[in-house]
């Protein structure tokens, strides 16, 4: 396996606060790697520094073999790096359709897009029973599957999800998840940020843990789930970490 995505020493700051500290990891082509971590604890943070929507104040990131500076965020999309961003980001007035067709604006996703929105409805067959209403009409599950098709519709190269899970029922995250590991298991090189460390542990194939900003652990996902450093804190029985907020779905 080649390594796609390295960050290597990567420390990222919103002016004197550091949200992310000396931050080292790899993502191969064709693995699934999570990290996991806390409320604050920088997973955001290296999601948009591995976009370039934030730039690196010490390190280098590379993607491709190729390290990034001061690529924008809309060229690291063109390279097939995508991201479904924990905000979604839809535009809510327009339809499920047209927010899907917008994540294919690159030349890399136009040239290779026959059949994307079909694979699309296919992975969310909901989407295409609601093909023509407004995309902010939706409950927040179906958003959540409109922004993980849109970015599908990119061709990305890795894929990279910022809490997938967060603020949906649990039917509806078993729904978005098993749309996930259909994708895995076609070979999406994908990087999964989440809290949910039972979730993110139990599709990924190896994890990092994140924790204020700093790299504390790593290593097989099936290795984190046995390790007592992650079960107690990430995994136990008071489970902080492990269920998600049924507020919305
Ligand atoms: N725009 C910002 N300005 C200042 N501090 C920020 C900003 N965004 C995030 N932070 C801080 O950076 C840290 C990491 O945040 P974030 O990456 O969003 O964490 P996570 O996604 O793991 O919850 C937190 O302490 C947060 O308060
Ligand atoms: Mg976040």
């Amino acid at each position: 396996m080649t390594t796609l995505l390295s960050f290597n020493a990567v420390t990222v700051a919103y002016g004197e606060a550091v949200a992310l500290s000396g931050a080292s990891l790899t993502v191969d082509g064709g693995e699934f790697v999570t990290v996991i971590g806390p409320n604050g604890a920088g997973k955001t943070t290296l999601l948009n520094a591995a976009m370039g929507v934030l730039p690196a104040r010490e390190g280098t990131i590379t993607f491709d073999g190729q390290a990034l500076r001061h690529e924008p965020p809309e060229r690291r999309v063109a390279m097939g790096m995508v991201i479904v961003p924990e905000r979604r980001e839809l535009f809510g007035r327009l339809s499920v359709e047209d927010n899907l067709r917008l994540g294919a604006f690159t030349p890399r996703a136009r040239s290779g897009n026959s059949g994307g929105l079909d694979r699309v409805y296919d992975l969310f067959p909901v989407l295409a029973e609601r093909r023509r209403q407004a995309a902010g009409t939706l409950s927040g599950g179906e958003q959540q599957m409109v922004a993980l098709g849109r970015a599908l519709m990119a061709q990305p190269r890795i894929l990279m999800l910022d809490e997938p899970s967060i603020g949906l029922a649990p039917r509806i995250v078993q729904q978005i998840l098993a749309a996930i590991a259909t994708l895995k298991a076609s070979g999406l090189t994908a990087i999964l940020v989440e809290q949910n460390a039972h979730l993110a542990l139990g599709i990924a194939d190896r994890a990092y843990v994140l924790e204020a900003g700093e790299i504390v652990l790593s290593g097989t996902a099936s290795a984190l789930r046995d390790d007592p450093r992650v079960t107690e804190v990430y995994l136990g029985g008071g489970n902080r970490y492990a269920e998600t907020d049924p507020s919305d779905d």
